[in-house]
């Protein structure tokens, strides 16, 4: 982790309403991950217990702990997508994912009508089902 790249982060975020989430964000975007040591600088910029952070990195999961090299297909598992059919197409794309890809749980990502739904970087997917969330998980 780069000292000064964290400093940046912080700085960019400086004096904002609600800095923690999108100084998460910005930090595991930037890492990979929100390691033990990140959490402490960022509790303490933020006068903030190292708890508090610890509470929020691992109550969401955008954030991890460790950085996971592997590609990461979310796949959103909330009500909506449930009542879509979502739970019948996990078994297909954890096959497919194998230990290769890593498929993430999100709880909506704001296509309940459209779903099931999936997100693979900065992109969505809407209405999938078995064949195209395989096809995803393979292109991933
Ligand atoms: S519940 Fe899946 S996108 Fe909203």
């Amino acid at each position: 982790m780069s000292n000064e790249r964290l400093q940046e982060i912080l700085a960019r975020h400086a004096g904002t309403e609600g800095p923690l989430l999108p100084i998460l964000h910005d930090v595991q975007r930037a890492f990979g991950c929100v390691s033990a040591d990140t959490q402490q600088a960022i509790a303490q910029a933020l006068n903030l217990s190292r708890a508090e952070v610890h509470g929020v990195v691992s109550f969401y999961h955008d954030f991890t702990e460790e950085a996971d090299p592997r590609p990461c297909v979310q796949l959103c598992r909330a009500e909506a997508c449930q009542a879509r059919g979502v739970e019948a197409l996990v078994g297909a794309a954890e096959a497919a994912a194998g230990n290769r890809v890593r498929i993430s749980p999100v709880y909506c990502l704001g296509l309940c009508s459209v779903g099931p739904a999936a997100r693979i970087g900065d992109t969505l997917h809407a209405r999938l089902d078995a064949a195209s969330l395989v096809r995803l998980v393979e292109a991933a």
